[in-house]
């Protein structure tokens, strides 16, 4: 029997592909929430940081799991993402948190906390939801899914830009070591990694501007909708 599809944008991908601005400007165009998955993430990631534990200590992270809630609110249509009732929005975007995240997600324990939130979002109404498991674990059911990549030097110039923008003292050579270290452990974890879904399209950013890509799916979108 075939399954009901969601009305569901996934989009998934490596870091710095362009994801959250993508789906930002695409959610905006449909009228559709967006949920930034990796925000959650880098929630959960906070909490260890600041109680000392470090993300290879197993027990320490599945002990300390069920003292995490993470919640989701929206002002002004921006997400917010609250810890255990605190915004932390503002203290997440750091590569410290970034990284974290990435090494706390390798725990199913930890995956399977968010899940369940992101599932239940999905339900309530149509979502633009990125992350790295949207497609092939989070919304097997989506009706468009998207798999946004862009090169890993490419990735690392953008990163460094904004950086740069923000007076924040960095090294490209650093950048794409973080990139191509993440990258490898969002991809060689055992539960869900990133991966691209056998229907999801793939879309190459490395020389397209974000103006370009967003059309680009919005374009997959609607054909979904006639
Ligand atoms: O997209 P981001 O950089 O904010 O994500 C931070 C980390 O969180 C990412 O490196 C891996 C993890 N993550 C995940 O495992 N699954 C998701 N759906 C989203 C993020």
């Amino acid at each position: 029997m075939k399954k009901e599809k969601i009305r569901a944008l996934a989009i998934d991908g490596p870091a710095g592909a362009g994801k959250s601005t993508i789906a930002r400007a695409v959610s905006r165009e449909l009228g559709w929430i967006y949920v930034d998955t990796g925000a959650m993430f880098r929630a959960v990631a906070l909490f260890f940081l600041r109680e000392g534990i470090r993300p290879d200590d197993a027990d320490g992270i599945r002990d300390r799991i069920s003292e995490v809630l993470v919640t989701l609110g929206y002002e002004n249509g921006e997400q917010q993402v609250y810890l255990n009732g605190e915004n932390v929005s503002g203290m997440i975007r750091t590569e410290e948190v970034g990284n974290m995240a990435s090494a706390c997600s390798v725990y199913p324990e930890v995956r399977q906390k968010l899940l369940e939130l992101q599932r239940a979002l999905a339900v309530r109404q149509p979502v633009v939801m990125d992350g790295r498991d949207i497609g092939t674990v989070v919304l097997p059911d989506a009706e468009t899914k998207v798999y946004l990549t862009a090169s890993v030097e490419v990735r690392a110039r953008r990163r460094y830009r904004e950086l740069q923008e923000k007076g924040a003292a960095c090294d490209i050579a650093e950048i794409e070591k973080d990139i191509r270290e993440r990258d490898w452990r969002d991809m060689h974890r055992e539960t869900a990694p990133l991966r691209q879904a056998e229907d999801a399209v793939l879309v190459d950013s490395s020389c397209m501007t974000a103006a370009e890509v967003t059309e680009e799916i919005l374009a997959l979108v609607r054909r979904e909708e006639v």
